[in-house]
């Protein structure tokens, strides 16, 4: 069976470093907030050229604590894509907002045209995400954005080290919200997630608010000043998470380079067939978090892939307001037909920096074959 993802090969090849840096961390007698938050805080804020950061426990946190810098009120509206995946809209309606959505282009992204028709006097943020490893047309977004006074939180949960215009992903808005969930460009062995600002006072802020409210940016130990300063939550990444993603942040270009081999390889090689492969758009350094591709049939070529041992994964086949969480809270639902075209016919190949060319041509051949038989 060719999995969708896996991280069998990695640990085995990895095994003893990770182990290693495991036993060195938990001898050390730190669980949360010791060396290794501070240097994969330090590093990762420092590869991605930001000012400030701070780790969390996952990347609806980041999303969740970067929603409640903005006290929102009942009623207050958080424009996003139709198509994201589930944790944005519930970091949305946790932090107290409703969710205005949005719908998407031919790119599986926001539809920037059709954001300013959302925007209303109830709106205080558009959350873009930067969905399959490609960014949102961020100029557009800023624009609109200053003119309405309203704030961007990017979701980069699937777009860590993608650009636009040659700024990273998560340094354009006020906060660029990340995912370590395994499966992501970086991955933890567990959950993880960042937060990204240039913002000193919005900074303080969310490193409030992922612990209990104290002030920790100027007051380092936390344990001389028990004391809230405003209602926060917990959301900490431990030691031995960090551990792990302080090892394989230096690797981190290597694997993207290792994806974007791989979907190149997809492409030429799935070019000739009728399948909708996924695109490229000017400024955009596609980092292929996921090679997303469309078929009308997507249903049954799935079941046959399966039964030749590759597995294939819909990423997502439900837009937002289909869900039963959701229908009767999002109220301009006649806008949003390409999301729910799309969601019907998408499907994801495999694609990780393990993936073997062997693997590869197995997938593009059978693939093929498939077309033929449908
Ligand atoms: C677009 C998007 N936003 C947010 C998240 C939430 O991240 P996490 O699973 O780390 O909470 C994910 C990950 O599933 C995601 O893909």
């Amino acid at each position: 069976m060719i999995k969708f993802w896996s991280y069998d090969k990695e640990y085995k090849k990895e095994k003893k470093k990770i182990l290693s840096n495991i036993e060195k961390t938990i001898s050390k007698g730190n669980i949360f907030f010791g060396d290794q938050l501070d240097n994969f805080e330090k590093n990762f804020i420092k590869k991605y050229k930001a000012k400030y950061g701070i780790a969390v426990g996952s990347g609806t946190d980041a999303l969740l604590i970067a929603l409640k810098t903005l006290n929102l009120k009942p009623g207050d509206e958080i424009i996003t894509a139709a198509n994201t995946a589930i944790p944005t809209i519930s970091a949305i309606i946790n932090a107290g907002g409703t969710p205005r959505l949005v719908d998407i282009g031919q790119d599986y992204l926001i539809n920037v045209k059709k954001i300013k028709k959302e925007i209303s006097k109830k709106t205080k943020a558009i959350i873009p995400v930067h969905l399959y490893g490609q960014m949102c047309e961020m100029d557009s977004i800023i624009k609109l954005a200053k003119k309405e006074n309203i704030m961007v939180i990017e979701d980069c949960a699937q777009s860590q080290g993608a650009k636009y215009k040659n700024k990273y992903s998560g340094t354009i808005g006020t906060f660029g919200c990340f995912s370590f969930y395994p499966t992501k460009i970086l991955g933890a062995y567990g959950d993880g997630g960042f937060i990204l600002t240039n913002d000193y006072e919005l900074y303080k802020k969310i490193k409030r608010i992922r612990f209990y409210g104290i002030e920790t940016v100027e007051k380092t130990n936390f344990k001389d000043k028990y004391y809230a300063n405003e209602n926060g939550i917990n959301s900490r990444l431990d030691e031995i998470q960090a551990s792990i993603l302080n090892f394989k942040l230096k690797k981190v270009n290597s694997f993207i380079n290792k994806r974007k081999l791989i979907a190149k390889e997809y492409i030429k090689k799935l070019s000739s067939t009728e399948l909708e492969l996924p695109t490229e758009n000017l400024n955009c350094n596609h980092v292929y978090h996921l090679f997303t591709i469309y078929h009308a049939k997507a249903e049954k070529i799935k079941k046959k892939l399966l039964n030749l041992k590759i597995q294939t994964r819909s990423i997502y086949p439900y837009p937002i307001h289909k869900m039963k969480a959701y229908r009767s809270l999002i109220k301009n639902k006649q806008r949003l037909k390409n999301s729910e075209k799309k969601a019907k016919g998408i499907f994801c190949l495999p694609l990780y920096p393990e993936l073997n060319s062997f693997e590869v041509n197995k997938i593009c051949f059978t693939l093929k074959k498939v077309l033929k038989e449908i």
